[in-house]
């Protein structure tokens, strides 16, 4: 490799990027608006998934991954995700990650869309011991000069040569200075949160740079596919998440029928009950209209909190102003997880040469629904895999041109676009209703409001309900058409889409 990778995003998926070319010796720029500390990964709260168990195996894991994505998900990239997670859990335990043990091992607990226990866990707050762990090793590098952070550093746009992205320039939020950074350039910036507002993620994973790359050719895939967590509260300005740990050990939905519990779940999916797919239980959440849903912890013992849930038990008492220990919790779904974004292939490089990306901003592993647990798993090895293709590609490249992020007016926040993406891609969606988000985007102008109507163009083309795209019009799985990535593509003046076949696993 020469030169060096930029890394635009420090959450997991940058931190592990970062961290995998520097233990190889090479130089790592990372570029974040916040510090690490601050972003979405320290948010993350089940857990993190291996086929650790005495009664698990990893066919079982790629088996439920692929299964709960209704089988979109590329066959070779989860074999390659679910193969390396034990190794990854045992490398996170070294590095200090403060997981709940049991006899010298992560302790498993029960997750949704798996009949296993294969959820290593750090109480409710998984994602804070991941992040201080990855943090402190990042600084040895950091101490030793392979790894420059660039903090309050926004991306500004690519550097590109007749052959690819040879870099990009970020800005100084403070002083407005641009700054070029060359090398080849991994995307990590998180999921489309602000296409939408109001979401259980960060509201600094706007999508921004996602829409600029789209602007810029860089094709986006399965855009159409929003995570809808079933058990979320809504607080000013954001959904706060309440755990889906807490159906791992034992919580129960219910509605009140006739003055008692109903609970939904166990009647209607006895398979899985309360931990059924994401897709499965927030669709019938939906399915209850005007009805409230309750999460109720009230049977779960003292210990189970304190030492299993304390942070559940926190969010609850400080935000909520509600003990669950002794009150059901009334919750809804809300805007959790993108499993599109830029499209990648199994080595994480988009169709820019030079240019990758991991972590939520890319789409790869989760398919049409991402199984829980595999989002902080999916971080750490994209960013460790994307890092590996930088150092075995090598593109050495010229400056060459710059393509600025965007000439508009910053309209990531326009509650305009959140509501048209909203009102359209909600949990179950139709024709009219896509058709009327796309005509209120197409009236304004900026990177956000173009990615919108192109996740939406996605949306009305798959004529088919699969996974978290459920439409009212197409409630049907349809294999023969439909099993196929959707990529959409913007050539400067038209949005144009085309379904490419699933990789035939190897
Ligand atoms: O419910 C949760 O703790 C979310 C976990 C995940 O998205 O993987």
């Amino acid at each position: 490799m020469s030169g060096r990778i930029v890394v635009v995003g420090a959450g997991l998926a940058g931190l592990s990027a970062a961290l995998t070319v520097a233990e190889q010796g090479f130089e790592a720029a990372l570029v974040s608006l916040r510090p690490s500390e601050r972003a979405q990964s320290v948010m993350a709260e089940g857990g993190i998934n291996a086929a650790l168990g005495w009664d698990d195996d990893v066919r079982n894991h790629y088996d439920d991954t692929l299964k709960a994505g209704r089988f979109l998900a590329d066959p070779n990239a989860v074999r390659g995700l679910t193969e390396a997670a034990p190794g990854i859990l045992r490398r996170l335990v070294e590095l200090g990650a403060l997981f709940n043990m049991r006899d010298g091992k992560p302790e498993l607990r029960y997750f949704g869309g798996q009949k296993i226990k294969r959820t290593a866990f750090a109480r409710s707050g998984t994602g804070k011991q991941l992040m201080s762990a990855v943090i402190q090793e990042v600084r040895k590098y950091e101490a030793r000069g392979l790894i420059t952070r660039y903090d309050r550093h926004v991306f500004a746009g690519l550097l590109r040569d007749g052959n690819g992205c040879t870099g990009c320039v970020v800005r100084d939020t403070f002083s407005g200075e641009p700054l070029h950074l060359r090398g080849c350039v991994v995307i990590s910036t998180g999921g489309m949160h602000g296409i939408f507002g109001c979401t259980t993620g960060s509201s600094d994973n706007t999508g921004a740079v996602t829409a600029a790359l789209f602007r810029m050719g860089v094709p986006v895939a399965n855009g159409e596919f929003v995570q809808y967590h079933p058990t979320t509260v809504s607080i000013p300005g954001k959904r706060l998440l309440i755990s889906e740990a807490a159906r791992g050990e034992g919580g129960r939905l219910f509605v009140l029928r006739g003055g008692k519990p109903y609970y939904f779940m166990e009647d209607k999916h006895p398979e899985f009950g309360n931990l059924a797919p994401r897709d499965v239980v927030s669709r019938e959440m939906w399915a209850l209209g005007a009805e409230q849903a309750y999460l109720d912890m009230t049977g779960l013992s003292g210990s189970v909190f304190r030492t299993r849930l304390s942070d559940t038990l926190e969010d609850c008492l400080e935000y909520l102003r509600l003990d669950p220990r002794k009150e059901p919790v009334p919750v809804a779904p809300g805007v959790h997880y993108f499993m599109g974004g830029i499209q990648v292939d199994e080595r994480h490089r988009t169709a820019l040469p030079g240019l990758y990306a991991a972590g939520e901003s890319c789409c790869q592993y989760h398919g049409a629904n991402r199984l829980g647990g595999n989002s902080l798993l999916g971080a750490i090895y994209g960013g460790m895999r994307a890092a590996e293709s930088v150092m075995s590609d090598g593109r050495p490249g010229n400056v060459g041109a710059f393509i600025p992020a965007d000439a508009e007016p910053d309209a990531s926040a326009s509650p305009a676009a959140q509501n048209a993406v909203r009102s359209a891609l909600g949990i179950a969606r139709d024709r009219a209703g896509m058709e009327a988000g796309i005509a209120a985007l197409e009236e304004l102008r900026g990177d956000i409001p173009l990615l919108g109507r192109a996740i939406l163009a996605g949306a009305l083309l798959r004529k088919e309900s699969r996974g978290a795209h459920f439409r009212k019009d197409y409630p049907d799985e349809n294999d023969a058409a439909f099993r196929k990535t959707t990529v959409v593509s913007y050539d400067g003046r038209n949005i144009s889409v085309r379904f490419e076949n699933i990789p035939e696993r190897r």
